[in-house]
């Protein structure tokens, strides 16, 4: 299979709503990440993300749809803060997890009884989710546990020659997949820290709680106790107070004559004296939306990759951090 990438047009909508309805995958960008996306109402096609991606048959996907969608159809009991945060926040980075009304295939979810929905604000995704109409399951478009994706290169890199189609829309702004926000209960719960931040979320809907499993329970969002977003090169992750320690290490296997890269934020950058540098930007927003495109190029580049994390670790950075200690966590 030739894997072709197409620009946002009419023409490749057309392309790809045929290979979509024949129970094919089209990647398509978001504001977040790309996404790998199949009819949802279509169980061979939902379990063929799975395969193509290797992703582990526990880890339930998000559908996503356009901004008119009636998502009443396909999920019940919308509580009066999630009317609150979708006004707020949708289209946007925010997934939201409902009862499922059981329309879409059972696959989406894994059999779960509840469904994730999301609305993005990318306007090429906004296009052709209003072209196709149709629910969208779709999970990040990379090999399962490998860094996500934003851009389409990223995308081809990862399924040359398994998928038909990437439509290109860019780079991704977000650049760190949406929160995913348990709207089952009393009170939101986040299930996956994201740019949608919980005190934004605390702000409109009065609270806002984060989920941690508790000892042997199932968990609930179980995307979150895999690894994941790892380059594949060996990776070490230290705290911004650690930034000493973290170039001594560099030094250390420098002088061994180890292909080592620093990964930290401009300010970082500005403090430490070392000539190999993955710079992940100066705000929250831009450390977030070079994470990924700066893993990816520290696996190209290096055989080591050292990240420091930023000194905020509030806001968009607990999601920032979330993904950095899965990528880089404690792999030496
Ligand atoms: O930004 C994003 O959310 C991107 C773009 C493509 O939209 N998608 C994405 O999908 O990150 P994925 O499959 O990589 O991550 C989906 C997350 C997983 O952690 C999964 O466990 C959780 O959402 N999830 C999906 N359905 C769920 C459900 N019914 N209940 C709880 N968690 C769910
Ligand atoms: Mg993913």
């Amino acid at each position: 299979m030739k894997t072709q990438i197409l620009p946002i047009t009419e023409e490749s909508f057309k392309i790809s709503e045929r290979i979509i309805r024949e129970g094919g995958v089209v990647a398509f960008p978001t504001e977040t990440v790309y996404g790998l996306g199949a009819n949802a109402f279509d169980t061979r096609a939902v379990e063929s993300i799975f395969k193509i991606k290797g992703r582990p048959n526990d880890n339930p996907l998000i559908v996503h749809v356009h901004k008119d969608y009636d998502i009443s159809s396909l999920v019940r009991c919308i509580p009066d803060y999630a009317v609150k945060l979708s006004e707020k926040f949708l289209p946007g980075p925010l997934t939201m997890v409902y009862k499922s009304r059981g329309n879409v295939s059972p696959a989406v979810s894994c059999g779960l009884d509840t469904l994730a929905v999301r609305i993005p604000a990318h306007e090429g995704a906004q296009r052709f989710l209003k072209f196709l109409d149709l629910p969208v399951a779709a999970p990040s478009a990379n090999i399962s546990k490998h860094v996500s994706p934003t851009a389409a290169e990223h995308v081809l890199c990862d399924f040359n020659g398994k998928i038909e189609i990437i439509l290109d829309g860019g780079k991704c702004d977000g650049g760190i997949e949406s929160t995913v926000l348990d709207c089952t209960g009393e009170i939101p719960v986040i299930l996956r820290s994201g740019l949608v931040t919980r005190e934004e979320i605390a702000e409109i809907a009065g609270d806002c709680g984060v989920y941690k499993p508790k000892e042997g329970e199932r968990v609930r969002s179980p995307g979150m106790v895999y690894k994941h977003y790892t380059p594949n090169c060996r990776t070490a992750l230290y705290s911004y107070s650690d930034r000493q320690k973290a170039l001594d290490f560099y030094n250390s296997e420098k002088h061994s004559g180890v292909n080592a890269y620093i990964m930290c934020d401009s300010r970082t950058a500005e403090l430490i004296d070392a000539d190999k540098i993955l710079c992940l930007g100066k705000t929250e927003l831009e450390v977030a939306s070079n994470l990924y495109g700066k893993l990816r190029e520290g696996e190209r580049l290096a055989e080591l990759i050292i990240a420091i994390a930023p000194e905020k670790q509030d806001g968009v950075m607990v999601g920032v951090m979330n993904r950095l200690e899965k990528a880089c966590g404690s792999k030496i």
